[in-house]
């Protein structure tokens, strides 16, 4: 069948429902194709805090209610190392708080308003594929329920995170790629337990990186720095409290409460980008473009930036037929990433045990952790990035 429509989505991941939310609001028609089920996309965990531009964001496209109600506002974050626990005063350093609410609740939220409003929202949609970039009369192809479905395009978002196919229909001739990938992964445990704290803990120790964080006060979620290649079935949850109470301060050791796991999955390190973010008619936003390791919580809200800046210039060219936002959609973009990037590199590399590093490397880390908890400048400069940069 040959459907039609102004802005074909692939991927109805976080950037992918963002998008077609604020563009539908717009008057714009979209079609979102999503090769997973609405059950699987609302039980994917993932990242858990949200920068105030973000939080705005999804106000502005009407998901922002129970997000309103729901989330936890944190001021303050706290470093640990050698023991102890230093905490950075976030609002006090710059006027400014983060949102912890989880991603499959962003997701759900998402999810529910195009259901209500009746956006074309297609789940299962198989072998997806890109046509005509090059020739201005973009098109996608994919399968439903084994039958072949044709959507042409005015333009075409790649919102397929990762290991999508958008990325991948770009000439590679045309696509630069900078990567980076590290020697370990994240393991990841929910569990119904209350917070150890009820401020996020990053700690720094001689057996590696621990994370404690949150989705409500009911509900713990932490991460152990692992090695790349490790399976979640190898964790045990006895091994995975037993490591994560030998990471963090003994106070906080002292004060964890464990319990069954919800949910456990490892995660690779990655920091990757791929310049441009744009092709003729097809635009990318969100993990299709880039990737950063989880340590600075960039991932989700990079991609929300995205979505924003890719949103403003569609409309611009809907609403008075412009193409200035869209020519400069992916110098704007790849600004931010780049910002975001050497924030969340830096984070991973002064916090995590990098099993390569010499006797002299690791001297100087603990020297940089020392100096940042020492200095109001260091700390305000962690922070700022940290609560994330202003909207430009
Ligand atoms: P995605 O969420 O990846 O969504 C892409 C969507 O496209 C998916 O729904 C996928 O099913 C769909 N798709 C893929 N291929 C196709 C195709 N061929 N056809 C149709 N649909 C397709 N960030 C943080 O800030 N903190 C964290 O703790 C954190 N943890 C993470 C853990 C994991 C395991 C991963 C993978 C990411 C994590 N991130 C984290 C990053 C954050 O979750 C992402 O930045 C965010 O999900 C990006 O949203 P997206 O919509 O761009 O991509
Ligand atoms: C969470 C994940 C992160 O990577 C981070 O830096 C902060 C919070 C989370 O899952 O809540």
């Amino acid at each position: 069948m040959l459907m039609r429509t102004q802005v074909g989505i692939v991927g109805g991941g976080p950037s992918g429902q963002l998008l077609a939310r604020l563009l539908g609001l717009e008057g714009i028609d979209v079609v979102v194709l999503e090769k997973r089920t609405p059950g699987y996309l609302r039980a994917r965990v993932r990242a858990g805090l949200l920068e105030q531009g973000t939080v705005d964001l999804l106000t502005d496209a009407g998901v922002g209610a129970r997000l309103a109600r729901e989330r936890l506002i944190h001021e303050g974050v706290q470093l640990a190392f050698d023991g102890r626990r230093h905490r950075i005063d976030l609002k006090g350093l710059t006027g400014k708080a983060v949102t912890i609410y989880g991603q499959a609740e962003v997701q759900k939220d998402l999810m529910d308003a195009h259901a209500a409003a009746g956006t074309r929202v297609i789940y299962e949609a198989e072998d997806v594929s890109l046509h005509g970039l090059s020739n201005d009369k973009p098109c996608l192809r994919f399968h439903t329920g084994g039958e072949g479905q044709e959507i042409a395009c005015d333009f075409i978002a790649g919102c397929d995170g990762f290991h999508g196919v958008s990325r991948q229909a770009i000439p590679q001739e045309v696509i630069r790629i900078y990567e980076r990938v590290y020697p370990f992964g994240w393991l990841g445990v929910l569990s119904d337990t209350t917070p150890v704290n009820h401020e996020l803990i990053y700690a720094s120790s001689e057996r590696g990186f621990a994370l404690c964080t949150m989705r409500s006060m009911v509900r713990s979620r932490y991460y152990l720095q692992v090695s790349a290649e490790e399976d979640a079935a190898d964790w045990p949850d006895e091994r995975f409290w037993g490591e994560l109470k030998r990471r963090i301060p003994p106070d906080a050791a002292a004060a964890l409460l464990t319990g069954p796991s919800i949910e456990k999955s490892v995660a690779q390190l990655r920091s990757f980008v791929a310049e441009p973010m744009r092709y003729g008619r097809l635009f990318l936003a969100g993990d299709a473009a880039h990737i950063v390791p989880p340590t600075g919580a960039k991932g989700l809200n990079l991609a929300a930036a995205d979505v924003r800046f890719l949103a403003e210039a569609l409309i611009a060219y809907y609403k008075s037929g412009r193409t200035d936002l869209m020519d400069g959609y992916s110098a704007r973009c790849l600004q931010r990433v780049w910002k975001a990037q050497r924030f969340s590199w830096w984070m991973t590399n002064l916090t995590h045990r990098f099993p390569e590093a010499s006797p002299f490397e690791r001297r100087a880390q603990a020297a940089e952790l020392a100096y940042l908890v020492s200095s109001e400048a260091a700390q305000t400069t962690l922070a700022e990035n940290y609560v994330g940069l202003p909207i430009m």
